[in-house]
């Protein structure tokens, strides 16, 4: 078995993130390994698109090893990460006979493993928990430990803490991904670059062409590379206590664009993509960021066929007030990561709201 394997270092609670082509099919090894039991039942949760290929050939598998399993399928897409879903599958738990010694995994993108680890963190007050992730996004979604559920008034608003017991990343999964899944997936992978290493940008702008057909080298390097900076950063601030929120880069926009569009015109890579060109502008305009930051942030999200521009159909009004319920507002007061160069941003408090505004009427005329 060819594969990589990083570690998030957290005392007790630390994890493997093991990367490679054909890692479910040791799947049940990697379990025994992160200490799964088989003697009580697995929870798979899963998503419709991605249990056609994966399901079966999993559950198989595991059986082999005398692990038994039951599935949860669950509609594709943003709008599943809802209460009601979270209930569906609640119920379904507790029909299956899961017990406190039972583990859930989550066999897909971000999507399913943000619902189905929060459905482990509360499942008889949290259980262990497994990611296998199907996208590229979820190379960073499944690594870190943030589980949730969206409220239609906002992203992400409902949730915990609660760190997987390893991380399978079987990389052969994203063959069968669609195209605009791979883009949203390389705005995660940027935004790793942008956060902290300029030398990685880059590395992925000269090697665009390749990446976007998925060598598997390159894609392999561009994993690892994303997986060790966000593991480095969730070493350090496990519970976003500082550091951590350097990783929303894009977001506080971002979010804002998913949940006023009812998390169904742009996927969630798509939302951050603009949202760090907006964040990058909002630097320009407040004097933090060197000359061409805005220029270069679009330019690489473009050659990973990302969107730039503002979403057609929003007011910066609507979005301001979308924002103030971000999770790094606090006492009504906006906080936003945003780059000085490429490779190197911050949090700034007390941003100035008109400014914010000017800027995103600006991008609404432009
Ligand atoms: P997703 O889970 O919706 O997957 C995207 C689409 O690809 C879906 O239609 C899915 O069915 C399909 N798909 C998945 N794997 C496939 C495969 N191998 N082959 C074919 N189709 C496949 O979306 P995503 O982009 O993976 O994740 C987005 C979510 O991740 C958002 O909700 C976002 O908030 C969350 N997220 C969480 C964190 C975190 O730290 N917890 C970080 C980043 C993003
Ligand atoms: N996606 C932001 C984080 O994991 O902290």
């Amino acid at each position: 078995m060819k594969h990589e394997t990083l570690t998030v270092e957290l005392g007790e609670r630390s994890y493997p993130i093991v990367i490679g082509e054909g890692l479910l099919q040791h799947a049940p090894k990697l379990l025994q390994e992160a200490g799964i039991s088989s003697k009580s039942q697995l929870l798979i949760v899963t998503d419709e698109h991605v249990a056609k290929n994966y399901l079966e050939p999993l559950r198989e598998v595991l059986a082999t090893e005398g692990y038994r399993t039951t599935a949860s399928v669950i509609a594709a897409g943003e709008q599943s990460k809802s209460l009601s879903v979270y209930d569906r599958i609640m119920t379904e738990a507790i029909q299956a006979g899961l017990d406190r010694k039972s583990a859930v995994l989550a066999l897909g993108g971000g999507v399913v493993g943000d619902l189905a680890g929060f459905v482990a963190a509360t499942y008889m007050r949290g259980i262990d928990f497994v990611q296998l992730p199907t996208t590229l996004l979820a190379h960073d979604s499944s690594v870190g430990g943030k589980v949730a559920i969206n409220h239609p008034l906002g992203k992400n608003l409902i949730g915990a803490f609660h760190q997987p017991r390893v991380v399978i990343y079987d990389t052969s999964a994203l063959h069968t991904l669609p195209k605009r899944e791979v883009a949203a997936g390389f705005a995660e992978v940027v935004k790793h670059g942008l956060i902290s290493d300029e030398a990685f940008v880059d590395w992925l702008k000269e090697n665009a062409d390749r990446l976007w057909e998925l060598d598997s080298e390159l894609l392999a390097k561009a994993i690892q590379r994303g997986c060790a900076v966000k593991a480095a950063i969730v070493s350090e601030d496990e519970t976003e206590q500082g550091k951590r929120a350097l990783l929303n880069l894009g977001h506080t926009f971002g979010h804002a664009f998913e949940a006023l569009s009812a998390y169904s015109a742009l996927n969630h890579g798509e939302a951050i993509a603009i949202g760090m060109c907006i964040a990058a502008k909002v630097a320009e305009r407040v004097g933090i960021a060197e000359k061409g930051v805005c220029e270069q942030t679009e330019r690489v999200l473009s050659l990973y066929h990302l969107p730039t521009k503002w979403p057609a159909g929003l007011t910066p009004e609507a979005v301001l007030e979308a924002m103030k319920r971000d999770k790094k507002t606090v006492g009504g007061k906006l906080a936003l990561v945003l780059p000085r160069a490429i490779g190197h941003v911050e949090l700034i408090k007390d941003i100035d709201e008109e400014i914010i505004l000017t800027v995103m009427r600006e991008e609404v005329e432009a």
